[in-house]
């Protein structure tokens, strides 16, 4: 398949910097059949650690210095030069208002230096779209998000139609992971952290709450998990004088399972929404860091081929933060004729789903919608 616009493969650069994660890419192909020739991501873990969180202010100063590093990189691996680029792809939100300004302008300079068309994209498109950049997924699909700065459940319907079927209220489930591991002594990021720790627990000793289930919707609930997080480790030392290596490891079992049941027992709900599209190949897709998760992936997978559908989990690299999807969001909307002009302006809000209530809730790494 080609362009139907111009009938041959388009080759777009992406830029990403929402959160703290400076990327830039190279991808080239048509919609449903791309391949990325470079990606580039360099991280600021360092620079937040002693913040225990990102700082907004340092996250954008650092992309300002970062991102024409990362695209001259991005360039080089894909052995090109910007005169090799159709269209630039920039994430215009949602995410960090300074990170993402950083972005839009270093977008907007090079577009209007080198004349090549450019295109604002949401970041979250980014992440929904990646099963067709990994798999040609086709529409629809069910997709899960999951990470430290999202949980949504979307129904992807076009490339710019998605249907929001629920979402959490307040934390997103990595959030609660690096919590977790906080309280317990751990190291951060704390999923890998408490994924470790589970695997010699017992995920019986202790049973955490599961919000929300008995509500009919999609909705997910987890700041009450990490409070009673909190609660148990202060009986245990309060009964004992301290953790011992076997409590701490019980609380991690017990912990991963209540986040794996609730996330299983809402995809359940959201399988059976979707299912009745009656979709020529049911797929359920999952993206995001705790989708890094094996108990967690299995739970997801064990719900999706229990409801007859394939189950597509991108490479980590492309759950997490990366310009790839962002140039393949862009190639997307490039295919279909779209551009943007100079006026693209920064959106720290932009639900993916217009019509769908706003969600409560803003994960650590900022609000997304
Ligand atoms: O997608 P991501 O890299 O960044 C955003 O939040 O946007 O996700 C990072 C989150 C962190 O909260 C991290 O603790 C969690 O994903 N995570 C995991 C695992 N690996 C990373 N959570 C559970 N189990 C894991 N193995
Ligand atoms: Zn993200």
């Amino acid at each position: 398949m080609t362009c139907p616009m111009t009938n041959r493969e388009m080759t777009l650069l992406g830029l990403e910097s929402s959160c703290d994660d400076t990327a830039a890419a190279v991808v080239r192909g048509v919609p449903g059949n791309a391949r990325i020739l470079s990606s580039v991501v360099a991280g600021q873990d360092e620079l937040h650690s002693a913040f225990g969180g990102v700082v907004p202010e340092i996250a954008a100063r650092a992309h300002t210095e970062k991102l024409d590093h990362c695209a001259e990189r991005a360039l080089a691996q894909a052995g090109m030069d910007l005169f090799g680029i159709d269209a630039i792809a920039v994430t215009s939100g949602p995410g960090l208002i300074g990170g993402v300004l950083a972005g839009v302008m270093f977008a907007k300079g090079l577009s209007a230096a080198t004349g090549i068309p450019i295109l604002g994209i949401n970041h979250l498109a980014g992440h929904a779209l990646t099963p067709r950049l990994t798999d040609g997924t086709g529409f629809p699909y069910l997709m899960l998000l999951v990470s430290g700065g999202h949980c949504q459940f979307l129904i992807a319907h076009g490339a710019e139609e998605f249907e929001r079927l629920g979402g959490t209220i307040d934390d997103a489930p990595g959030e609660a992971f690096d919590k977790t591991a906080r309280l317990l002594g751990l190291p951060q990021p704390g999923g890998p952290s408490v994924e470790r720790e589970a695997r010699s627990g017992d995920p019986t000793r202790f049973r955490f709450p599961r919000p929300l289930l008995d509500r009919p919707d999609c909705n997910l609930s987890f700041s009450g998990l990490k409070t009673a997080v909190l609660r148990q480790r202060d009986q245990i030392i309060a009964e004992k004088g301290g953790l011992t290596r076997q409590d701490r490891a019980d609380i991690c079992a017990g912990f991963q399972a209540a986040v794996a049941g609730v996330l299983a027992a809402k995809t359940k709900r959201a399988l059976t929404h979707y299912l009745m599209l009656a979709p020529a190949v049911p797929t359920l897709a999952v993206a995001g860091g705790v989708a890094a998760n094996t108990a967690i992936r299995r739970a997801l997978e064990a719900q999706s081929s229990g409801h007859g559908c394939a189950f597509c989990a991108p490479p980590l690299n492309l759950c997490t933060d990366n310009a790839a999807m962002i140039a393949y969001a862009g190639l997307e909307r490039f295919a279909a004729g779209q551009r943007d002009t100079q006026e693209i302006s920064a959106r720290p809000r932009w639900p993916l789903d217009q019509s769908s209530p706003a969600m409560l809730g803003s994960g650590k790494k900022g609000a997304k919608a």
